[in-house]
């Protein structure tokens, strides 16, 4: 039985056969319809989500099996004071697969230890989003053909935002990246990484200034800050629209640079934006359908060859 807790439990020869699955799904839906007939997905959110959870209920709903769970943790038992390692253990009783949305780091891994079924990270904290990951590079393959030589912004909320932290994971193991990290001082991506960077002699840059990187990428990966993580609401409210994208900075851009994020936006993309061909965000909600639905299919064992 396997688990997805971070994009690296995947090697990039699996991703990319997972990644070809999620193509398939694109072009063939129909056949896809009922590989799930009769199994269940447990949704477990203990924090917010628009995007994850439905994405999962939709990718299975599309393969033919079904959904249950929570969406907020006042609803379930941890309310009453139940861990982590007890409720999935009621899940194993009542569901083939469950995702875990948690505000502490590291919670899905421990329900992966005492799990009878996996269980997928759907995010832990400001540590992992591995689905939101897996979504970015099949968008990224699928528009671009390729997920390597790149040169790619990560803008905004740096320090506490985990799609961020899963996606430099996952890129540092392609050829030829150049990272380009643009955040206020007090949002910097955290030394961990840059010095993971270091070790794999991987080239980075840090910069304050957006407008300053713009005609360098190919790739902008726009964040919103984090307004759940921040202690004083004083700090947020002072840094909440220290970046936002509008026409004048797109104008910079090369012809072929794509906009990613991973939503919700709030201000940090002007809605002028959103009509601009590069702008390729709504396109990556769709991809992280298609995305889930393979990683459901790979993680339950579904001979996909016989469908
Ligand atoms: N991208 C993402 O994780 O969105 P949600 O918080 O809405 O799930």
């Amino acid at each position: 039985m396997r688990h997805l807790m971070s994009p690296l439990d995947f090697t990039t020869d699996e991703l990319d056969r997972l990644f070809d699955l999620a193509n398939d799904i694109e072009n063939n839906k129909s056949k896809y319809a009922h590989a799930c007939d009769g199994l269940k997905l447990a949704t477990c959110f203990y924090e917010p989500s628009t995007r994850t959870r439905l994405s999962f209920e939709s990718a299975m709903l599309s393969l033919g099996g079904s959904v249950l769970g929570f969406s907020d943790a006042a609803s379930s038992s941890a309310a009453k004071g139940e861990s982590v390692s007890d409720t999935i253990r009621m899940i194993s009783c009542y569901a083939d697969i469950c995702a875990m949305r948690h505000p502490k780091e590291g919670a899905p891994m421990v329900a992966s230890t005492h799990s009878r079924i996996p269980v997928i990270n759907a995010g832990d904290g400001g540590h992992q989003h591995p689905t939101q990951t897996l979504t970015d590079l099949l968008t990224i393959r699928s528009l671009k053909g390729r997920l390597s030589n790149f040169t790619i912004g990560l803008c905004g909320d740096l320090k506490f935002g985990r799609t961020v932290h899963s996606l430099i994971n996952a890129l540092s193991r392609y050829d030829n990246i150049t990272f380009i990290f643009v955040s206020p001082e007090e949002l910097k991506i955290p030394e961990y990484i840059t010095d993971m960077l270091k070790e794999k002699d991987i080239p980075y840059e840090e910069t304050i200034s957006l407008e300053e990187v713009m005609p360098k990428l190919d790739l902008l990966y726009m964040t919103r800050v984090q307004r759940e993580r921040f202690f004083n609401e004083e700090d947020y409210v002072r840094l909440k629209d220290f970046y936002i994208l509008n026409k004048e900075k797109m104008a910079l851009a090369k012809e072929d640079m794509l906009v990613l994020h991973p939503l919700p936006r709030v201000n940090e993309i002007s809605v002028e934006v959103d009509d601009d061909e590069r702008a390729v965000y709504f396109k990556q909600v769709q991809y992280g359908v298609y995305v889930r639905m393979a990683l459901i299919l790979t993680l339950l064992g579904i001979d996909t060859s016989k469908l």
